[in-house]
Formats: C-alpha cells, structure tokens, sequence
C-alpha cells in the first residue's frame, strides 16, 4: 500500500538507543550538539516579533507564487547589501530552505534521477530526496593544508544526474565554496549540463579573521539556485521563511522561475504575516547575528583552551565560518565507545560519522553556540569519558 519513498526508515544505532534509555529514565543530558539558538538565549522577544507580524498579515491573503513583493524586496536589499545585485523577480519565497530543497528537486528532477552532494555535510538531504525519489551520490571534500576543498576526482556524473548541491559554507565543517571550487563546479555543470545549488544558509557567520567568500548569487554562466532563509539568517527559525535566488544565463533563469511559479503556486506555503516580518527581521538581524559570532568565538576559544590543558591529543579543526566546533579524537578512540561514555556522564555530541567525516580519524560535532557555562561544564563530561576510553 505504502510508496517506497519512505522505505528507508532507519533502525536505531546503540548511540540513539543509549541516549532513549537515559532519557526515558528521567536522567539528565547535557546536548553539547544543540545548535538551535532559542535553547541557547539567541532569539527576538515576544515584543519585537509582535511589532513586526503587521495585523493586516492575519486579516487577508493577497496571494503571490513568489511571495509578497515587499519581502522579496527586502531580500533583494539583502544581497546589495552584500555587494550583489539580485532581480525580486528571480526570488521565491518558501517555508524553509529544505522546502526550497525539495522545490527545486521537483523541478530538476525526475524520480530515479540522481543528485551530487557534498560529503561531510548536514544530513539534510536524505530525506528531502528520497521524498522526492531522487537519489544522491556523494563527492567528497578533501583537508588540503587545513582547508576543505573538492577533489576532482571524486566528480562523477552519469546519464541521471541532474544537479549538484554545494555548500557555502558548510556545515559541520565551516568551508567556504572558495574561487577555485566554484570554477571547477561551474566547469563540472557546463560540461554535464547540470544546475549548481548553493546553500548560503550560514553566510553570514564567518569565524574571526576567516577570509569570507561571499555569496554566489552574481553566477551568470551556469544555471544555479542560491537557497537561505531566516532561521539562520535572521536567528528566527520558528517563522519558517526561507527563500531561493534565481541566478545563471538569462533565459534559462526566465524559465525556471516560470517553473518554480508553478510549484510555488500549488502550496503558496510561506503565511501571510512571516512575509510581511521579513523586512524588518532582515534589517535588525545583524545585532543577533553579531551576538552570536561572539557566543560561537568565546565557545571555540573556551574548546581550544580544554583541548591544550587537558593533555588528550586532539585537535580542534579550523573553523572558517558557521556554528559548530570540530574535535578530531586521539588515535583509535572511538566515536560510538566515546560518546557511550559520554552519555554515562550525562553529555551528548554528534559523532562525525553522522555528516560523513572521513573514517580515518574519529571526530565530534560540537554546537558552539551554547551558553558558556553549560560548555564548560559539557566538556569537563567529555574530559572524564575520554580518560575512560
Ligand atoms: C547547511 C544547512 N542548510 C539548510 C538547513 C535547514 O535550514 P531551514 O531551517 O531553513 O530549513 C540547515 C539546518 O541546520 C543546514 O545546516
């Protein structure tokens, strides 16, 4: 009876049964991977939100396929203000950037069809594909002097692959989409006839002193799809806003948007008042933005510091932009016997394997976002689960 688009429902790892046994028990965990920043104070009051859902947004609908033109003005504003100029007219307004994942999978791609993404990165897209029954293949991103770049050699495409997703930057790992990696994707794209989609959700989250890359919303040779959207950009997730710019050759941007009205048309998903928001959230979002970038600084200096007195040999990787901290593990240490520990501490992280982390090492994901204290605390767990592992 059922499609098999959910067939791939999965079984729980003893990680997720560990962490299920211990709440079920009423015993605390201290979640060092949360990355959703109302857990860690980072959000708008009841006040500022209240001011910005205008009352004539609960009144009426004026229905727009591509969103109200006032929020795709503010988003264009948005990208000028990042030095780029892009059109209102080739932004459409969803409910999320996964939303605009499975949008421009529906367009893209026929079932069956297949679709390059990045490895590590946020599982994300599983399930968005399967739902759409795209397949992905993964390419994998290499450590080149410290940086994470694509290898060439792990671009592949067959007779079914019809887009390939770049991140920028990545998370877990922070990595800017740099010049080189866009020549070589935009020359990847041209020669398979591909469209290029670009996740710029923690654009503006770069690490101190990190070269920045900017958006890639100005490509004018490849067909390419940049997605963002206000849960990261404007730290209001609970709005459910997000968006997808337009960008490459001019007839074929005309085409797709004509396409993406369709599919845009048939869910007019993103609601009345969280549009009529966006201007204002988008204007006054840099002091929260900013807040955050400090939270995220003081947190990886505070991880630097334990790793140096604590006298484990790990080492936490460079992080060139976004929320999360990476902490490669001493030599034959386990991730899942770790974080078992871990969890007998009362502490739980994400293990690399959970975003493809290169096998060769054993990583953790740390949320760097969290309040300072409760890192500390965390980490002083993970200090007394590494001894025992
Ligand atoms: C790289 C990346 N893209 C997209 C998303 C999802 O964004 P949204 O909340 O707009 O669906 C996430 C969530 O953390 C993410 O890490």
């Amino acid at each position: 009876m059922f499609s098999k688009r959910l067939d791939f429902a999965a079984t729980p790892n003893a990680l997720s049964k560990a962490k299920a046994k211990r709440l079920s028990a009423n015993l605390p965990v201290l979640d060092l991977a949360d990355a959703n920043p109302a857990s860690a104070g980072f959000g708008w009051s009841v006040a500022e939100l209240g001011s910005f859902l205008r009352k004539e947004g609960l009144q009426r609908q004026e229905p727009d396929p591509r969103g109200l033109a006032v929020a795709r003005g503010a988003i264009a504003d948005y990208y000028s203000a990042r030095g780029v100029r892009v059109s209102p007219d080739r932004l459409f307004l969803s409910a999320s950037t996964s939303e605009g994942y499975s949008w421009l999978f529906k367009m893209l791609c026929d079932p069956g069809d297949e679709v390059l993404v990045p490895e590590p990165a946020y599982p994300l897209l599983e399930v968005l594909a399967a739902l759409e029954g795209v397949a992905l293949r993964p390419y994998r991103l290499t450590q080149l002097a410290g940086e994470w770049v694509i290898d060439p050699a792990q671009l592949k495409a067959g007779s079914r692959t019809k887009a390939i997703v770049c991140i920028n930057p990545s998370n877990p790992t922070g990595a800017y989409v740099g010049r080189r990696d866009r020549d070589l994707l935009r020359a990847f794209a041209l020669k398979h006839g591909l469209a290029i989609l670009c996740d710029e959700v923690f654009l503006d989250y770069p690490g101190a002193g990190a070269a920045a890359a900017g958006t890639w919303a100005d490509e004018t040779q490849v067909a390419l799809y940049v997605l963002s959207g206000l849960s990261k950009v404007a730290v209001a997730p609970q709005l459910k806003v997000g968006w997808i710019a337009v960008a490459g050759p001019a007839n074929h941007a005309l085409e797709s948007c004509r396409r993406l009205e369709h599919i845009a048309d048939a869910f007019l998903s993103v609601n009345t008042g969280a549009q009529l928001a966006l201007p204002d959230l988008l204007r006054r979002a840099e002091p929260l933005r900013a807040a955050i970038r400090a939270r995220v600084a003081q947190n990886e200096s505070t991880l630097k510091d334990w790793v140096a007195a604590s006298g484990h040999p790990c080492a936490v990787l460079p992080r060139p932009a976004g929320w999360m901290g990476i902490l490669s593990l001493p030599p034959g240490v386990s991730e899942e016997r770790l974080l078992l520990n871990a969890l007998d501490e009362g502490i739980w992280a994400h293990p690399g394997y959970f975003y493809g982390m290169p096998a060769t090492s054993g990583y953790l994901i740390l949320s760097l976002l969290l309040d300072p204290t409760a890192f500390s605390d965390g980490l002083k767990g993970l200090d007394r689960a590494l001894r025992r592992s």
